[in-house]
Parts: C-alpha cells; sequence; structure tokens
C-alpha cells in the first residue's frame, strides 16, 4: 500500500471526525437497540459471555442461550469451576465450539491468575485464551469507557463506506489502516464509548446491512463518501473468495435394548476442531465402511434414515444415520471392534436413551436421534 492512500483515508478520518461520533451517539441513544440482556450491564463478564456468544451468532439465538448460561454459572469463579462437560452440554446446539473450551479456559485463568477479575484494558483482555482484538475492544469498551475502536466484519462495512475506502481488506495493510482511522474517529469522551460502539453495532446491523443498505435513515447520510460515489454497496472489497467444499459421511446409529432401556453408542469428539469435546455417533467413510465394522447378523438390520446437509463456513458436510438394533452378544462384539478401531481414541460408551439430554451433542446429532 502507498503511503498516499493510508494519509489519504487518515485525513478523511480526520475531516469527518468532529461529526460522526456525536451524531452516531445520539442516534444509537435514539434509534438504537436498549433492550439486549447484556446491555443492561457493566460486568465484564456477562459483557465478555455476550460478545463471545454474538461472534457468528445471531442476537436471537443468543437470548435462550445466555439466560442459561448466566442463570447455572452467575460468574466467572462458577464457570472456571465447573467441569467441562457441562460447560459443553449448556453451549451445545450453538455451534462453533471451540468458542466454549476457550470460554472456560478463559474463565479458570481469570481465577488463576488474575484473581477473578477481568483485566480492564484490550491489550490485557487479548492475552486471555478465545479473545481477539475486536472483542477484547468491545469489552473494554463496554466496561471500562476505553477509548478503542473494535472492527468486526460489520464494522469494516460501515467505516469502509462512509470513508470510501476501496482497498482489499484481505491485505493486512489495509485492515490495519482501516483501524487506525476508526480511532480517529472515536468520541472524545469515556463516558461516550459505550453508546459509540453500540451504536457502530447497531447501524452494521439495521441500517448498513450488506445489501440495500437504508441510506435514507442513516445517521451519517450526508457525510458518507461511500454514498456520494454512487454505489456504497460495492463496499468493503474482500478478495479471498470462499471456496465451499464438499463431504459426504455416514454415521452408525447403534440401538441396545437392554433390559434397563435402549442404549446408544456414542464417542466423544477430540479436544480440538469441529464439536470439540462433544458427544457424537461413530463416524465412518461410508456406508460400506461402516457395514465393515458391524458383526455379520447385523447386515439385514441396518435402516438407511435421509440423507441431510450440515453446512460448516468452508464445507456442505452431507450426513447419513444407519440406524441398527444391536442383540447383547453383538454390542459385546461392537463395543471392542468400535474402541479399536482407527481415529476412535478409545472414547466411546453406550449411553441410556433416557438420558440423552445431559450430554453435550451437537445440534446435528440430536436432531438425528430426537427428531427435534
Ligand atoms: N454483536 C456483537 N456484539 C453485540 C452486541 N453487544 N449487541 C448486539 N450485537 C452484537
Amino acid at each position: 500500500m502507498t503511503l498516499d492512500l493510508a494519509q489519504g483515508l487518515a485525513d478523511r478520518a480526520q475531516a469527518l471526525s468532529p461529526f460522526l461520533a456525536d451524531r452516531l451517539v445520539a442516534w444509537q441513544r435514539q434509534q438504537g437497540r436498549h433492550h439486549l440482556p447484556w446491555q443492561q450491564t457493566r460486568d465484564p463478564y456477562r459483557v465478555w459471555l455476550s460478545e463471545i456468544m454474538l461472534q457468528q451468532t445471531q442476537v436471537s439465538t443468543v437470548m435462550g442461550y445466555y439466560a442459561r448460561f448466566l442463570e447455572r454459572f452467575p460468574d466467572v469463579a462458577a464457570l472456571a469451576a465447573a467441569p467441562q462437560d457441562e460447560v459443553m452440554a449448556l453451549w451445545a446446539g450453538l455451534g462453533y465450539y471451540s468458542r466454549a473450551r476457550n470460554l472456560h479456559r478463559c474463565a479458570q485463568v481469570v481465577v488463576a491468575d488474575h484473581g477473578g477479575e477481568f483485566p480492564r484494558t484490550a491489550a490485557g483482555l487479548q492475552t486471555l485464551p478465545g479473545i481477539g482484538p475486536s472483542t477484547a475492544s468491545a469489552i473494554a469498551a463496554f466496561c471500562f469507557g476505553e477509548r478503542i475502536s473494535i472492527l468486526d466484519g460489520n464494522v469494516k462495512r460501515v467505516l469502509s463506506r462512509v470513508l470510501a475506502w476501496e482497498q482489499d481488506l484481505a491485505v493486512k495493510a489495509h485492515e490495519r489502516a482501516l483501524w487506525e482511522a476508526a480511532q480517529r474517529l472515536l468520541p472524545a469522551t469515556s463516558q461516550a464509548m459505550p453508546a459509540y460502539t453500540q451504536g457502530l453495532m447497531d447501524l452494521g446491523a439495521t441500517v448498513c446491512t450488506p445489501r440495500q443498505p437504508m441510506c435514507l435513515t442513516c445517521p451519517w447520510s450526508d457525510v458518507c463518501e461511500g454514498r456520494r460515489t454512487g454505489d456504497p454497496q460495492r463496499l468493503p472489497v474482500k478478495s479471498r473468495r470462499l471456496v465451499r467444499g464438499q463431504r459426504e459421511n455416514a454415521w452408525a446409529w447403534l440401538v441396545w435394548s437392554r433390559e434397563d432401556g435402549p442404549c446408544l453408542w456414542l464417542e466423544q469428539m477430540p479436544q480440538t476442531g469441529l464439536w470439540a469435546g462433544l458427544w457424537t455417533l461413530p463416524l465412518f467413510d461410508d456406508e460400506a465402511a461402516l457395514r465393515a465394522c458391524l458383526p455379520e447378523p447385523c447386515q439385514g438390520r441396518v435402516e438407511a434414515q435421509p440423507r441431510f446437509k450440515h453446512v460448516l463456513t468452508h464445507l456442505d458436510w452431507w450426513l447419513q444415520a444407519h440406524r441398527v438394533e444391536v442383540t447383547d452378544a453383538e454390542a459385546d462384539c461392537l463395543t471392542v471392534m468400535l474402541r479399536a478401531r482407527p481415529g476412535a481414541g478409545g472414547a466411546g460408551q453406550w449411553v441410556a436413551e433416557r438420558d440423552l439430554a445431559r450430554w453435550g451433542l451437537p445440534a446435528a446429532v440430536r436432531k438425528v436421534l430426537t427428531g427435534a
């Protein structure tokens, strides 16, 4: 990036800075969102929890999870002391499970290394597990009034437009220049930081939307450089296109009717990666690989369930469960076979169907097993 480009951006930000913050704060107070549960507090534990849940997840989905989490873990010490399985079970269905594992670790670090108090600056918050620069800035601005800008996807869009920043944000230096410009736009006082930060989020979520932004209701419309150039919707520029992969697998849904009720075989996912630490059905490359693991008499009892698509960030994952009722002798044999198969890691067990609600299952698995 040439210095001219960065200087031009900084100059535009400097020129606009006397207007933007005051207007956004006034707009937020009148038109913004005020009734979200995490807005009724400056408690860093609650704000942190909400910000982590809201990463890549809609407000409407987060509401119920947020309330249940706080009921069970009212403060950081309660969360730190909880067994990991319980944290994962409460998170099940929210997706992106590395967030939950980091959340738990972060609570433990806050208790062990910070005397149970969150650091009071974005720089300090960023040293904790699972807290990136934008989340750290949001917590510091909301709870401690730090004059620091968030720069999540919504805010990148809003600021690229108002400052007509045409450079590709996939280039780190271009993103950095935008953040530096964002710092110039901040309100002069700490007291205004919570409303300003919420205002940026509200503007991105409700007015300056990716398609068909509602410029007529925007508090910045008359000074928006992107709008002046005619087509704000083309911004931001981000070159890296997501190429979606496709993958297909088979799940074994093994049902063993024991005397004390039906059970099924679940396996725990590894502690990193997709569904980290949650319990799921044993996964196979395809139906043939699944059948190769089954004792001969079961072969005639395999019932293929409808195939469905599970959409991940980079991948369409097609899954098909195969339900098999197994006898006592087959269950014993399967216990050995399943634990021995490559990749199973030994972490599988028969789980009573009536206890399923207590296990941390990914939403997709719960749907297959219970239809809900
Ligand atoms: N997304 C991320 N943080 C948020 C917040 N505090 N309010 C609404 N949506 C958000």
